[in-house]
C-alpha cells in the first residue's frame, strides 16, 4: 500500500478527517481518564525543526511517548541537514530508520521533496505556506464546543499566511464559509482563493468579517522568517486587532481561536484571551490529541 503523508489537509478526505477528529476526542477523554495506551510501542518519530516551536515539539514528543513510542528531535544545527546534505539523501536515510517524520521548515517545496523520497509518512508541522496540524486541533476544538462546523461562518482576521491558507483548505474539507479580512497587500495567494471561490470570500475589513460569524480566528502579524518586516507590518495591520469589541459583532455564541504564540496589544487586545468565547487553551491542548490520532492513522493505517 502507498505511504500516506500529511502535507496539507487535502491529503485526507472528509470522511477520514471526521473519523480522525472523533478519535482525537476519544484520545483526549481516554488520556484525561488516566488510561495507558501502547498503540505505537517501539515506533519512532523523527522531528526535524528548522524553525522554533513550543506547542508542536511538546505535543509530538509527549504524544509519541504517551502512545508507547519515542520521538527524536533533529535540528539543522546539529545534523548534516544544516551543512548542505541534499534533501533526497536525507529523506532516504532518515526514513529508512524511523516510522514517521515530522518537518517544520520554510519553503513548502522542501517538504514535498522530502515526502517524495520518504519510505514512511511525512507530516507537515508548519511551512511558509500551510500549518495543517493546527487545523486538526482547531476543528477538534470547535466540534467539542459547538458540534459540526459544517455551514458555520468563520472569520479570518489578519495576515493571509500559512494558517489562513490552511483555513481556506479547511473551509472546503469541513464545509464552512470563510470570510477573510486582510490589509491590502497581505491577502492569501490568488490561485488558492480562486480554487475556493465557492467557500471563501475576501471582505473589506474586520467588522464585515466578524458580523454574525460563529468563529473568529487570528494569528501573529509577522510570522517566523518575516522578522525584518515587523515594523512595516505593525503599521499595515493596526486596524486588524481582534478585541471583545470586535467579538460583540459576531454571533452571541461565537468562539475565538489563535494558534499561539499570541502578541497581546498587536493582533489581539490584552484581554482577548480571557474573553468568554476564547478557547485558546483547549485548542492548544488539542494539538496533543489531534496529532496522536494523526500518528496512529498514518503509522498504523487505522483509527481503532
Ligand atoms: N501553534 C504552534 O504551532 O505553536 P508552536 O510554534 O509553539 O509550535
Ligand atoms: N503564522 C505563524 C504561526 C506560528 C505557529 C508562523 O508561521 O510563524
Amino acid at each position: 500500500m502507498a505511504v500516506r503523508h500529511f502535507l496539507t489537509l487535502n491529503d485526507l478526505n472528509n470522511d477520514e478527517l471526521t473519523a480522525l477528529l472523533d478519535h482525537a476526542s476519544f484520545l483526549r477523554r481516554d488520556w484525561r481518564a488516566g488510561n495507558v495506551r501502547n498503540s505505537l510501542r517501539n515506533r519512532v518519530l523523527a522531528m526535524i525543526f528548522e524553525k522554533s516551536s513550543t506547542r508542536t515539539r511538546v505535543s509530538f514528543e509527549a504524544g509519541m511517548t504517551q502512545l508507547g513510542g519515542s520521538a527524536m528531535f533533529l535540528s539543522p544545527k546539529d545534523t548534516q541537514l544544516g551543512r548542505g546534505e541534499p534533501i533526497d539523501d536525507s529523506a532516504r536515510v532518515i526514513s529508512s530508520m524511523v516510522d514517521a517524520v515530522m518537518i517544520r521548515t520554510f519553503a513548502h517545496e522542501k517538504i514535498d521533496r522530502f515526502a517524495a523520497m520518504s519510505r514512511v509518512p511525512v507530516i507537515n508541522a508548519l511551512t511558509d505556506d500551510f500549518h495543517p496540524c493546527q487545523l486538526l486541533a482547531d476543528m477538534q476544538t470547535y466540534r467539542e464546543h459547538r458540534g459540526s462546523i459544517a455551514d458555520a461562518t468563520v472569520a479570518w482576521i489578519g495576515d493571509g499566511n500559512n494558517m489562513c491558507n490552511s483555513y481556506i483548505n479547511a473551509a472546503r474539507q469541513f464545509g464552512f464559509s470563510l470570510r477573510v479580512a486582510c490589509p491590502e497587500g497581505y491577502a492569501p495567494s490568488q490561485p488558492l482563493l480562486e480554487q475556493h471561490r465557492d467557500c471563501v470570500e475576501v471582505v473589506s475589513g474586520p467588522e464585515e468579517a466578524a458580523r454574525g460569524a460563529h468563529l473568529l480566528v487570528t494569528d501573529v502579524w509577522a510570522s517566523m522568517g518575516q522578522e525584518s518586516e515587523q515594523s512595516a507590518r505593525m503599521k499595515a495591520f493596526s486596524r486588524f486587532q481582534v478585541s471583545p469589541q470586535l467579538m460583540s459583532l459576531a454571533d452571541p455564541d461565537a468562539l475565538f481561536m489563535h494558534c499561539l504564540p499570541a502578541h497581546r496589544g498587536e493582533e489581539i487586545s490584552a484581554d482577548m484571551l480571557d474573553h468568554p468565547g476564547s478557547v485558546v487553551w483547549h485548542e492548544a491542548e488539542n494539538r496533543l490529541h489531534a496529532q496522536k490520532a494523526l500518528l496512529e492513522f498514518l503509522i498504523l493505517g487505522t483509527l481503532d
